[in-house]
């Protein structure tokens, strides 16, 4: 437990913004759930004592919750704001919160993906920093931002089952205070200065989960195992995502280290998986997405896909990359999603997938 109690703000009090407030408000922190304008039945659910409905866990009684108009209430005094809104919703809750935040604040971030800014696809601080610069030009608050990854399911957290988190921020001081605020018996946190490291490695395990979905799909389909497919490409994504993170700035033990955990996690339960699974087993993505929606399930995967894909193609226009034969299994999830390879069933699947995640059996071949 830190020595003095802060205030802490968390802006979305979705599953992973009402988790969060767990570990705070048992290390004696006073702690402020804001809840967006997406979020009123949660607040609704929790205000009723009933569980949180994304959590299935109540949510701690200590924890002070605010409604979408009372932002400036909410920020007001903080010392520490964390912003858990999807990556969707990034952008327009943190230009609406930007005229509150101080630049003696911390600004932590548990949102996952990528985002379009002005025709060019960025990275989640790249993003955050922009917005910030463009709310206050003359004096942007240059608050220390931290990205927080690792392998945290919400249900788990917002439980106190035992979680391992890793928070990053490359200024000095600043992940130590996080650990202090937030670090319990159950939630433990490792420090790291590797922002985009652990930001490109969450971003991008949402994606290569709807491929190991995939696989548990195809076996789901045809009543077999495609176990050794979806370790291969367990493999493959690591490959991948550690090429990536490499570009952008990010170091390879960042994505080796808890970052591998949190593709497991992913792979093992959660949306990005769960849709994986269908289209593996006969439905295509379309079909599936919609189904999803239609019960009230982002799966920001899908996003980050599409995105990642647009990214990979900036990097090679600039010259940071030669060409995509490094990154076959993105190429192939990307493809499948965005319509631009036809869905032929989950036999072409399997193939199509054997051929990206397996090695090669000649340069030629990719
Ligand atoms: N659920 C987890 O286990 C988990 C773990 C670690 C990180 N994360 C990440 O944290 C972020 C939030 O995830 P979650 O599980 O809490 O999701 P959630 O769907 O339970 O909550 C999403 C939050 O984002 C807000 N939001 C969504 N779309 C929006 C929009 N268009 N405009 C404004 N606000 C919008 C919602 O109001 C809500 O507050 C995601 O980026 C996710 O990847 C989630």
């Amino acid at each position: 437990m830190s020595r003095l109690a802060e205030t802490i703000t968390i802006l979305g009090a979705g599953a992973m913004g009402s988790a969060l407030a767990a570990p705070a408000a048992d290390n004696g922190h006073e702690v402020r759930l804001w809840g967006t304008w997406l979020d009123d039945e949660l607040l609704d659910a929790v205000a009723q004592g009933l569980p949180h409905p994304r959590t299935g866990v109540p949510l701690d009684p200590r924890v002070k919750t605010y409604r979408s108009g009372q932002l400036a209430e909410a920020l007001d005094g903080a010392t520490y704001v964390v912003l858990s809104v999807s990556s969707d919703g990034l952008v327009d809750v943190l230009r609406k919160a930007a005229g509150h935040l101080r630049p003696s604040q911390v600004l932590a971030i548990t949102t996952k993906g990528f985002v379009r800014l002005d025709d060019r696809i960025v990275t989640l601080p790249d993003a955050v920093t922009s917005v910030l610069q463009e709310a206050a030009p003359d004096g942007s608050p240059d608050l220390p931002l931290v990205a927080i990854g690792g392998p945290c399911k919400a249900n788990e957290v917002a439980a106190r089952r035992p979680t391992a988190s890793v928070h990053a921020c490359g200024s000095p001081g600043v992940t130590e205070r996080s650990r202090g605020l937030f670090a319990t018996e159950a939630y433990a946190v490792e420090e790291s200065d590797d922002l985009i490291g652990v930001e490109i490695a969450a971003a991008l395990k949402n994606v290569y989960a709807i491929a190991l979905g995939i696989c548990q799909g195809l076996a789901e389909h045809g009543g077999e195992p495609y176990h050794d497919l979806q370790a291969a490409a367990f493999a493959r994504a690591v490959t991948e995502m550690v090429q990536l993170a490499g570009l952008l700035g990010g170091r390879a033990e960042t994505v080796t280290g808890l970052a591998v955990g949190d593709l497991e996690v992913t792979a093992l339960s959660g949306r990005n998986r769960v849709y994986g699974t269908r289209i593996g087993a006969g439905e295509a993505p379309d079909e599936a997405l919609r189904a999803m929606q239609d019960a009230g399930q982002t799966v920001e995967g899908v996003p980050a896909a599409l995105l990642a894909r647009e990214l990979v193609d900036q990097l090679i226009q600039f010259g940071a990359l030669s060409d995509w034969s490094g990154l076959p299994l993105l190429r192939q999830i990307a493809d499948l999603l965005s319509g631009q390879e036809p869905y032929a069933g989950p036999e072409e699947l399997a193939g199509a997938f054997a051929r990206a995640a397996l090695p090669a059996r000649s340069p030629a071949e990719r």
